[in-house]
C-alpha cells in the first residue's frame, strides 16, 4: 500500500479487513485519515458509492459524499455549515480551460527540466500508474516546488482568486500513455499543465465547468462513454508544445487525453501539473483535517 495510514492498528486492521470484503481499492483510500476512513467504508456503502463514482482521483468526492450522508443522519443541523464551507472549491460557472498566450518555460527552464528528467534514478519513478496509464510520475521535486512558487501570482490572475500551491508532478509518458476521462479532487482546484517534452502534440480533452458528479449519473460498462458524449459537457480540446502551458480546473472540469498514438518505435511526453488550491484552503482540502476543522463529525462519524 501506497501513503501513510497511521493512527491505531485496530483502525488499519479493521480497514484491511472491511476493505477486503468489499473489494475496494485499498490504494485509493489510503490518504484518508483511519478514523474517517474507518466511518466512510463501514457497511456496504463505499462500494456502492464507487459504483456511481468509477473515475480515477474520485475518492476525495467519495469521501465528501458519504461524510454528508452521515452528517444528515447524525446530526443534520450541521448539515449547511459543511456543504458551505466547501463553496470556496467550487469553479465559477463561465470558467474556460485555455493555453497560456506565451510560453511558462524558457529555453533554460526547459534544459534544466529535462537534465533532471534523464537524470532520475530508477527508485525516483514512482510505478503505480505504469499499468493503468502506462506513466510514471515523481511528486514535488524540489526544483519544481520553487518553480511552482514563483508562479503563484500568475496562476493568481488567471483563476481570478488568490491561490497557493498544494503539490506537484511530473509525469512522464511512455508508448502506451493514456488519460482516462475524470476529474481530479479537489486539492487540485486548479491546474497550470506545461509540456517538457514530447515526441508529437498530444491533444487533451476538456469539458465545460459541471457541478460535482456527487449523483451517480454515469454507471456500468459505458461509463466514460456517456461522460465523452454527453452534451451538458461540451468538450474542447487543446495540444501544447515544449514550455507551453494550459491552465484548467480540473475539479470541475472533465477531462482526458487519448491513448498515444504509435508513430515511432518509442512515444513520449513528458509533462508537469502544477496543482494549486485557494489560498487559506489547505485543510479543507485536506480530508485528514476534517476531523479537527469541523467538531461535530466526531458525533456524524460515530
Ligand atoms: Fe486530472
Amino acid at each position: 500500500m501506497r501513503g501513510n495510514l497511521s493512527g491505531s492498528g485496530r483502525r488499519d486492521d479493521h480497514f484491511s479487513i472491511t476493505a477486503n470484503r468489499f473489494s475496494l481499492n485499498v490504494e485509493k483510500y489510503c490518504n484518508l485519515n483511519p478514523v474517517l476512513l474507518y466511518s466512510i467504508i463501514e457497511g456496504r456503502v463505499v462500494e456502492d458509492l464507487e459504483k456511481q463514482m468509477p473515475w480515477y482521483d474520485s475518492n476525495w468526492l467519495i469521501a465528501y459524499k458519504r461524510v454528508k450522508e452521515l452528517i444528515l443522519l447524525n446530526c443534520p443541523q450541521r448539515l449547511d455549515e459543511f456543504v458551505r464551507a466547501f463553496e470556496i472549491l467550487k469553479t465559477r460557472d463561465n470558467f474556460v480551460a485555455a493555453k497560456l498566450d506565451k510560453p511558462v518555460f524558457d529555453v533554460v527552464m526547459l534544459e534544466k527540466s529535462r537534465r533532471i528528467i534523464k537524470d532520475l534514478t530508477e527508485e525516483q519513478h514512482e510505478k503505480h500508474e505504469v499499468s493503468r496509464m502506462d506513466r510514471t510520475i515523481v511528486h514535488n521535486h524540489p526544483y519544481f516546488i520553487e518553480v511552482q512558487k514563483e508562479l503563484v501570482d500568475l496562476v493568481s490572475d488567471l483563476a481570478g482568486e488568490p491561490v497557493e500551491p498544494y503539490y506537484n508532478f511530473l509525469c512522464m509518458y511512455s508508448n502506451l500513455g493514456v488519460c482516462e476521462v475524470h476529474m481530479d479532487t479537489p486539492e487540485a482546484k486548479w491546474t497550470l499543465d506545461v509540456c517538457i517534452d514530447q515526441f508529437a502534440p498530444w491533444p487533451i480533452h476538456f469539458s465545460q465547468v459541471r457541478p460535482w458528479p456527487e449523483l451517480g449519473q454515469y454507471t456500468g460498462d459505458g461509463w466514460q462513454e456517456q461522460i465523452k458524449n454527453d452534451p451538458d459537457n461540451h468538450f474542447s480540446s487543446l495540444t501544447l508544445s515544449p514550455g507551453e502551458g494550459l491552465f484548467f480546473a480540473g475539479s470541475s472540469q472533465w477531462h482526458y487525453r487519448e491513448k498515444i498514438k504509435k508513430s515511432q518505435a518509442k512515444n513520449y511526453c513528458h509533462l508537469i501539473f502544477f496543482h494549486y488550491v485557494p489560498k487559506g484552503t489547505r485543510d479543507l482540502v485536506n480530508t485528514t483535517k476534517w476531523l479537527d476543522k469541523f467538531d461535530f463529525l466526531e458525533l456524524a462519524l460515530r
